[in-house]
């Protein structure tokens, strides 16, 4: 707490979380964009909000993204997470498998002593695959389980960073851009004033799931995503950010 009154950060975290009407705002050190070191702190800020918030026998959905992977790499063995499962928030979004949600929702789960479920879905589904998925038994089944999630950790990012990373076709990317898309958080794509553009063709939680969770956490830092992460305030379904000093300052100069 020292260090963070020395920065001025418990200040930032005041004027955010009472800005946006948050739960908790937590900042670290630093600017992420620069610092492998301010990464890794805002990974163990995020593992150390997630052990506090769980309950016994929670459902957790995680999306996938390196932010999130710090945070599984930050993860211990706790009491109340041993009943908890660890379930990938939306399946197939496009990413490399290390930064999969089922990959961090099963390291997770392997590093707190806790289970998970897993949603195996292609990338870049199409409305026909899309439909059938949906109708298989064992698929929806993990559908519902994930639905029932209280609470959910996801990343932010830049709309275009994540469109070339995930290869979202031309098209797409072209009427993103065109759009005035700034943020992605679970497949999801938001404007300035956080309405959301697009939504990937894939299955797992719905906005609608989202808005009715108990707690929302979003984590997301480095100056580059500034912009991105006050869309996702002001679409304005967050409980929870945690972020780091420099994406902090762009956020306060919003406000
Ligand atoms: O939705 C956004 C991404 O998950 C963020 O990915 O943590 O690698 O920047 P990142």
């Amino acid at each position: 707490p020292l260090v963070k009154d020395l920065f001025g950060l418990t200040d930032l975290e005041e004027r955010i979380r009472s800005h946006y009407g948050l739960r908790q705002v937590v900042i670290v050190p630093g600017d992420s964009d620069v610092s492998p070191h301010t990464k890794k702190e805002l990974g163990r800020a995020g593992a150390s909000v997630l052990r506090k918030l769980v309950r016994e026998d929670e459902v957790i959905a995680v999306t996938g993204g390196s932010t999130l992977a710090e945070v599984a790499y930050h993860l211990t063995a706790a009491n109340p997470m041993k009943g908890c499962w660890f379930v990938p928030a939306r399946g197939g979004l496009g990413e490399s498998v290390e930064l999969q949600a089922n990959t961090i929702a099963s390291t997770m789960a392997k590093k707190a002593g806790a289970r998970y479920r897993l949603l195996h879905v292609p990338d870049h589904l199409g409305e026909e695959a899309y439909q059938s998925l949906m109708q298989d038994d064992h698929i929806s089944e993990i559908v519902q389980f994930i639905r029932k999630a209280r609470m959910v950790m996801h990343g932010i990012g830049d709309a275009m960073v994540m469109a070339r990373r995930r290869k979202v076709d031309s098209e797409t990317t072209e009427s993103l851009q065109r759009d005035g898309a700034l943020a992605e958080a679970f497949g999801y794509y938001f404007d300035r004033e956080g309405r959301i553009l697009h939504k990937m063709p894939t299955i797992g939680l719905r906005m609608e799931d989202i808005q009715r969770m108990d707690t929302v956490i979003g984590i997301a830092g480095g100056k580059s995503k500034g912009e991105a992460i006050v869309s996702v305030l002001k679409h304005g379904h967050e409980d929870v950010l945690i972020t780091d000093e420099a994406a902090a300052q762009y956020i306060v100069q919003r406000l």
